[in-house]
């Protein structure tokens, strides 16, 4: 699990309650120790039933934690939660749930996730029927709007016979997620532009010609360096998919109007990232009414005209300190001459950074996850990337930041 290390020590608290899961909360206790954080398990009395104290104390190499009057001295019961950097909740019962819902102080774990201001994480486990029980529904509902992050459940293959949803998510993916919500807020104060999605040149009112980006890859990138602290503007161009809050969002459909609102927020922003997809021409004229067989017969033609160059065009005329990076959809299905393309990309642009992918009928657009390189000015590899957009995203921002 290395490559879920956030660079430094972390406490982590880790509580388990009372489910059939909680042998799997060893596997999460010992990943966490594994990436070298300072890992507490704070077990209620149920989760023992089923996993031992020693199995606990020995995976996380501390004294596991259950009892309210317990070490009343050092005020144990706010002390744990007052020192935690991020609490994991594995597996977290309907019962659990119910009890943090209505902030419920009755047992050690509550006491701990009430007094604390760190992120918390929550992976639940249980039956498909109590999973969807209005009331757990309500009570999940609940907790995400005070802002902690819900992992899982997975569906499949449940205690009994029975499968569905309800199942405990796998350790690597708690793991991740948890990790994931402590990004660090390097780039607290720094003004971040993304572009994102796929311009559309229209050819009459109701047609267009367009690409096949998604905007996710951007929309990633987008997120990610809100979460770390960016103040970010997000141009989308024909988005597939939701900008979260976080972010200001403007909507473009064409290049020349991605064209206009890039050119008003670059000079004001610290990083540009152009990660959409820009048509390299346009219709030259757009019909004004819909274009009709009857005048046109069998064949159509339309005369294109080449689009500005975007990226070109803000590389060119960036200011000292601003960093612009692109990126470069190819086809190419061969490595070396991928790089070569890459190179020479960049060497046209202009931009600090390109972000080389490679695109196909079933790779990068519309995908959930991409392999990139990335390339610095002097047309060097200075980063490779493979999975989820999400974890491209913060490897990408790991480097810019
Ligand atoms: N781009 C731009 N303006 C354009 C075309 C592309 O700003 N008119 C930007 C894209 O946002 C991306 C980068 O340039 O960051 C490379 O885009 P890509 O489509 O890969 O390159 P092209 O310029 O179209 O080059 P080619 O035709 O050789 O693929």
């Amino acid at each position: 699990m290395a490559g879920h290390d956030v660079g430094h020590r972390l406490t982590i608290v880790v509580g388990v309650t009372g489910g059939i899961a909680a042998y799997k909360a060893v596997a999460v206790v010992r990943a966490f120790v594994l990436a070298g954080h300072d890992v507490h398990v704070v077990a209620t009395d149920a989760a023992l039933r089923f996993v031992g104290k020693p199995t606990f104390e020995a995976i996380s190499r501390n004294v596991v934690e259950t009892d309210l009057y317990e070490g009343v001295a050092q005020v144990r019961h706010v002390a744990i939660g007052q020192a935690a950097d991020l609490i994991v909740i594995v597996p977290a019962t309907a019962n659990t749930i119910a009890g943090l819902a209505a902030g419920l102080a009755g047992d050690l774990l509550g006491t701990t996730v009430l007094a604390s201001a760190a992120p918390v994480v929550i992976a639940p486990a249980m039956h498909t029927e109590m999973w969807s029980n209005p009331a757990t529904v309500a009570n999940v509902a609940t907790l995400r709007s005070r802002g902690m992050t819900i992992v899982g459940p997975a569906v499949g293959r449940l205690t009994g016979s029975d499968s569905g949803a309800g199942r405990l998510a796998e350790p690597e993916e708690i793991v991740a997620a948890a990790l994931a919500v402590l990004r660090p807020r390097d780039l607290e104060g720094r003004r971040v532009l993304v572009t994102a999605g796929g311009t559309r040149e229209a050819l009459d009112p109701v047609r267009f010609v367009g690409n096949r980006s998604s905007g996710r890859q951007g929309l990633a990138i987008a997120a990610a360096a809100a979460a770390r602290g960016a103040a970010v503007t997000l141009i989308g161009a024909n988005l597939e998919v939701t900008a979260p809050a976080s972010m200001t969002v403007r909507h473009v459909v064409s290049t020349l109007e991605l064209e206009a609102a890039v050119t008003d927020a670059a000079p004001g922003s610290d990083l540009v990232i152009m990660a959409a997809a820009v048509a390299d021409y346009r219709p030259e004229t757009i019909a004004e009414s819909k274009i009709k067989k009857e005048t046109q017969g069998d064949r159509l033609t339309v005369e294109l005209v080449r689009n500005p160059d975007i990226l070109a065009g803000l590389a060119a005329s960036r200011r000292p300190g601003q960093v612009v990076v692109g990126f470069a959809a190819e086809t190419e299905p061969d490595d070396e001459r991928l790089l070569a393309l890459g190179r020479e990309k960049i060497a046209r642009k202009g931009s600090d950074f390109l972000v080389v992918n490679r695109v196909g009928w079933n790779e990068g657009f519309a995908t959930e996850s991409n392999t990139v390189l990335v390339l610095d000015a002097a047309g060097d590899i200075v980063m490779e990337a493979s999975g989820s957009k999400e974890s491209v995203a913060d490897r990408l921002l790991d480097l810019l930041a």
